[in-house]
């Protein structure tokens, strides 16, 4: 069963996923990690960044490979989730710029792209930490309901509920992309340890469904159920169904 770690808020949520990280860097140096995007991360890589300022934590060894970007978006468009990262990231911290990976929403065969992409996180011995933030939807990374556990990186369309709130970051929901490459869920389920973090009353709902209920395909997290080294780390509020 995953491990479920309770926080009083968001911020010490967020604290706890930072130091699960550094203590993953600290053990093993040349850590591969996988990153996620949205809104939840956000303050778990401002915690990272402050870190590394204070000389807590080196990147200098590691890698990381993103769960997921939009299809049609080039790496410099501003609602890319290369340039999330960047910002939120990378140019505060001192990863080798080699080894971030993004997957590439401009890539001219997106599906050949994926399975690039998929191969090389193998190649690189597969991910040893892997970040999840967790959609109203149940979706990891942008694996949507339906998608199947053994699913790897490929091209996915967007559910209308991910484009609808995914607009906020965009002028209007016509400008959101309807497809993204993402890792599969099988390919997540590779990772050696898988870190879910979910902050707000927003999540608590879904949150509770994808542990209490049984694994199903309906749910893409779920199968995180199915993986022998989940940390789930909650705020109160997303805890907490009402
Ligand atoms: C996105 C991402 C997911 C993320 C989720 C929740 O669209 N592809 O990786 O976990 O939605 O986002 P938020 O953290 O903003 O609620």
């Amino acid at each position: 069963p995953p491990n479920i770690v309770v926080c009083e808020d968001a911020q010490a949520a967020s604290r706890k996923v930072a130091e699960i990280i550094i203590a993953t860097i600290a053990e093993k140096p040349a850590s591969v990690l996988g990153l996620a995007t949205g809104s939840t991360p956000i303050r778990t890589y401002e915690l990272l960044v402050d870190a590394f300022r204070d000389e807590r934590v080196d990147f200098s060894q590691a890698t990381s490979f993103n769960l997921d970007e939009y299809v049609g978006l080039a790496p410099k468009h501003p609602q890319s989730f290369r340039c999330f990262m960047d910002d939120h990231l990378f140019k505060h911290v001192n990863f080798s710029p080699m080894r971030t990976y993004v997957p590439d929403g401009s890539a001219a065969d997106p599906a050949a792209h994926a399975k690039l992409y998929d191969d090389e996180i193998r190649m690189v011995g597969g991910v040893d930490c892997q970040l999840l933030g967790i959609g109203h939807n149940g979706h990891i990374g942008f694996n949507e309901p339906g998608s199947l556990p053994d699913s790897r990186t490929s091209v996915v369309d967007l559910a209308e509920l991910t484009i609808r709130k995914n607009a906020r970051f965009f002028d209007s929901a016509d400008q959101v992309p309807r497809r993204a490459i993402t890792m599969g869920i099988g390919t997540i389920l590779e990772s050696r340890h898988i870190v879910l973090l979910a902050t707000g009353k927003s999540k608590a709902k879904v949150v509770a469904q994808a542990f209490e209920q049984s694994p199903s395909v309906d749910l893409p997290a779920s199968w995180l159920q199915t993986h022998d080294h989940v940390t789930v780390v909650l705020d109160n509020d997303a805890a907490t169904v009402e």
